[in-house]
């Protein structure tokens, strides 16, 4: 009998002496002898080895880096060293062709920018089947740590007709002829022969659908496609990224960020716990590449070790306010070598703010609360002191801000004024006003940027490498 397998059960599982068969792609082919071949199952390849006496030059010269075969053959014991077992191949086969004079990835090292270029092959390669196997992971590991509490995973709409932050950066969603827009009578779009017949947007965030779940079932959560037209070249930003976002009912802020803190911490342990060889690898790549870097500017520790320090440790939890004062005292503050210099109360927070306060101030994630209302979404719930909201961002370590939240406005009253106050149409949204109006209750939620969580996992510095194919300006390529 012949045992069909991967490459990962075959190196982890004692079957010495079966005759097996695997599928894979040709990461390397020396002295026409030994195979190295990688499936994707796991970060590392098993060898084959062939007795080159017995296949004919014709088959030999097809074997290539990236040529696709079937090899069936006996699991030994390797004499090599690197690896426990090897295959003996009896049979190979050629599912497919590849041309090493035209083949991009060769067995080098390349730059993740040229492997950018060539996202349809780019998870050929140990650094992103490492990335997107750990992708997995933590996709997998929240909705397990949701299930478990008894949350309820609710699909939020895609195409919405309101701007759930009322930051206005929305794709819009269209039928009409571009060539040829209808107009009305007053010469505006008119949006009444559009397939919605209304304006419609690609969402932004599927918070305020899930506020509405919530106000049912008690604990819902959401983990969708979110698309922002920003026009943001950073590291950090795509225009269509993942995002996690959690509504809990009769919860306040600190049940927010006593969820929002567990549920990093499990799904970290997750990865590590689950994809131990793949973080090895990544952080081996790392130290690589920091080598490269100016001494301080390297991480102070090596990649597993740094999550290991998020699960280990509490957040550190302050006001926006407490921030303040630390950045107006600061050194870069007072030096002027923050590019956007903090001088009072208010000021929004840039990401070398929110850096300074993790990596130098207190060198661990921090939860920082109750922003000014002026620079906080209209559906944050009012504090006592009628400036501040009840706001809570996580901000980690090489990323910057990963987390945002808030309690939510729940009293009619106040969040009808805030709505006006910040233009935002009520008659529109007249659902979200009927929670407050039938049977209205405290509740409170956060969203998770899931590249950035991914990122921080993986240790990449650049967010375009953690989603399979990257959407930003002026790429929508694959
Ligand atoms: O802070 P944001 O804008 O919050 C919301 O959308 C709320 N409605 C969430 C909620 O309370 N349910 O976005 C939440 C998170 C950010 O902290 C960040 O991690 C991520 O989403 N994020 C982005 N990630 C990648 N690319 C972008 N352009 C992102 N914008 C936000
Ligand atoms: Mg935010």
């Amino acid at each position: 009998m012949i045992y069909k397998s991967n490459v990962k059960e075959l190196l982890n599982t004692d079957k010495r002496g079966q005759i097996v068969k695997i599928d894979g792609w040709v990461r390397t082919f020396r002295n026409n002898q030994f195979i190295s071949l990688n499936d994707g199952s796991t970060i590392n390849n098993i060898q084959v080895v062939i007795d080159f006496a017995n296949y004919s030059d014709e088959l030999l010269k097809r074997i290539n880096t990236g040529t696709a075969i079937s090899v069936e053959g006996e699991l030994i014991e390797s004499l090599g060293k690197g690896q426990k077992y090897e295959i003996k191949a009896d049979k190979i086969e050629i599912h497919g062709d590849c041309d090493p004079e035209t083949y991009p990835l060769q067995p080098k090292k390349h730059s993740l920018e040229f492997l950018r270029e060539i996202s349809h092959l780019r998870f050929r390669t140990n650094t992103y089947s490492a990335i997107f196997r750990v992708r997995n992971s933590l996709s997998f590991a929240i909705h397990k740590f949701f299930f478990d509490q008894g949350f309820v995973y609710l699909h939020t709409p895609i195409i919405t007709g309101s701007d759930a932050e009322g930051a206005g950066e929305m794709f819009r969603v269209t039928t009409l002829d571009l060539d040829n827009i209808p107009k009305n009578e007053s010469g505006a779009i008119d949006f009444k022969s559009d397939f919605f017949e209304k304006p419609t947007n690609l969402t932004v965030s599927g918070q305020l659908e899930a506020e509405l779940g919530a106000m049912a079932l008690s604990k819902v959560y959401t983990f969708g496609p979110t698309f922002r037209a920003e026009n943001s070249n950073t590291t950090r930003h795509l225009a269509e990224f993942w995002m996690i976002e959690p509504e809990i009912a009769f919860a306040d802020i600190k049940d927010d960020m006593d969820l929002a803190e567990e549920l990093l911490k499990y799904v970290v342990k997750f990865a590590l716990e689950n994809n131990a060889e793949d973080l090895d690898f990544l952080e081996q790549r790392l130290i690589e590449e920091e080598k490269q870097k100016p001494q301080d500017q390297r991480s102070d520790l090596p990649l597993k070790e740094k999550l290991r320090f998020i699960i280990e440790n509490d957040f550190e939890r302050l006001t926006y306010t407490e921030a303040i004062d630390i950045l107006m005292n600061s050194a870069p503050n007072k030096k002027k070598k923050f590019k956007y210099l903090i001088e009072k109360w208010g000021a929004d927070l840039q990401s070398e703010h929110e850096r300074y306060l993790v990596e130098k101030h207190f060198n661990k994630p921090v939860i920082l609360t109750d922003y000014p209302k002026d620079i906080k979404a209209f559906y944050m719930k009012v504090n006592d002191d009628g400036k501040t909201v009840r706001a809570m961002d996580i901000l980690f370590p090489g990323i910057g801000e990963i987390v945002g939240g808030s309690q939510r406005e729940e009293r009619l009253d106040v969040l009808t004024d805030r709505m006006k106050e910040m233009n935002i149409p009520t008659e529109e949204m007249d659902w979200y006003l009927d929670l407050r109006r039938f049977g209205t209750a405290p509740h409170a939620g956060f969203g998770l940027g899931f590249e950035r969580l991914v990122q921080f996992v993986t240790g990449m510095g650049n967010i375009r490498d953690v989603i399979p194919f990257p959407r930003y300006p002026g790429n929508a390529r694959f």
